[in-house]
């Protein structure tokens, strides 16, 4: 299944994309630690009773200290960190709104999850992953960043700083033997998102008039793409940013 022996982390992974890619792993053969905000453990549990390794822990990515901790677990759960999956983010929760009435607490809130909460996961993940000799580093970032789509600038502003940090860190980290890609979902109906009536009204309908594949994203869409970069038949790339939204064209 191409992940045995492999321990991954997911951020995010209690909910949405990040528990359909949590499950995608450990069905490949991965054992998961589920890092998340909320209901971690909960999640960890639901995948121990479908027969898998896992386990949870409640993680802030954007503490410090908090994703310290998280990669101590990996290596204490499972002895070892092979995978990240920045998959954790703030998007379900916002309302669309112009840019200047974005408040800057709202900015700042919105990069301290998005992308400082990247640099801290993958800081954290860099010693664990040098020594087991190399590493899969994945970030979820989003199709807005190359669309720039309006009403959302503070996340499309951080999700366009991922797919570039994507590429300096594979830049920095390949001669370590760590991969660095991104995957970039469309829009997709995941548990948060499913949440928000007001995401849903207006962005659904638009969404799905330009996708050539004519139906709904769902999270379980973006795991093949995931698993991809996590797994050995992504050995030879790094930097990438690989678009998973059912061909939208706008
Ligand atoms: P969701 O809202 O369903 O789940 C997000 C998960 O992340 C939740 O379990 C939440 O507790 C956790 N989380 C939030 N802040 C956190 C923090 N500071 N530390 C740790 N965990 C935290 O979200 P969804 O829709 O599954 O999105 C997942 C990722 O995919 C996000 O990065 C999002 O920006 C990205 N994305 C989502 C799209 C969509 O249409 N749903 C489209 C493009 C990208």
């Amino acid at each position: 299944m191409g992940l045995e022996g492999k321990v991954a982390v997911v951020t995010g992974g209690a909910r949405g994309i990040g528990a359909a890619v949590a499950r995608g792993l450990a069905e490949r053969g991965a054992r998961v630690v589920i890092a998340d905000l909320d209901g971690a453990e909960e999640a960890a549990r639901t995948l121990r009773d479908a027969g898998f390794e896992a386990a949870g822990l409640r993680v802030d990515v954007s503490s410090e200290a908090d994703t310290a901790a998280m990669a101590a677990a990996a290596e204490d759960a499972f002895g070892g960190l092979d995978i990240l999956v920045n998959n954790a983010g703030i998007y379900s929760s916002l309302t669309p709104k112009p840019f200047a009435e974005i408040d800057p607490a709202e900015w700042r809130r919105v990069m301290e999850v998005n992308t400082l909460g990247i640099f801290l996961c993958c800081r954290a993940a860099l010693a664990p992953m040098t020594r087991r000799g190399g590493g899969r580093i994945v970030t979820i970032s989003s199709g807005v960043a190359f669309k720039g789509n309006p009403f959302m600038a503070h996340y499309v502003a951080s999700k366009g700083a991922v797919v570039s940090l994507t590429r300096a860190l594979a830049t920095e980290l390949g001669p370590r033997g760590i991969l660095v890609n991104s995957v970039a979902p469309g829009f997709t109906l995941s548990d948060g998102v499913l949440g928000n009536p007001t995401l849903v009204a207006g962005v659904k309908e638009p969404s799905l008039r330009n996708r050539v594949l004519a139906r709904d994203m769902l999270p379980e869409d973006l795991v093949g793409a995931v698993c991809f970069f996590a797994g050995p038949d992504s050995a030879f790339i790094t930097g990438q940013t690989l678009v998973v939204d059912g061909g939208a064209y706008y």
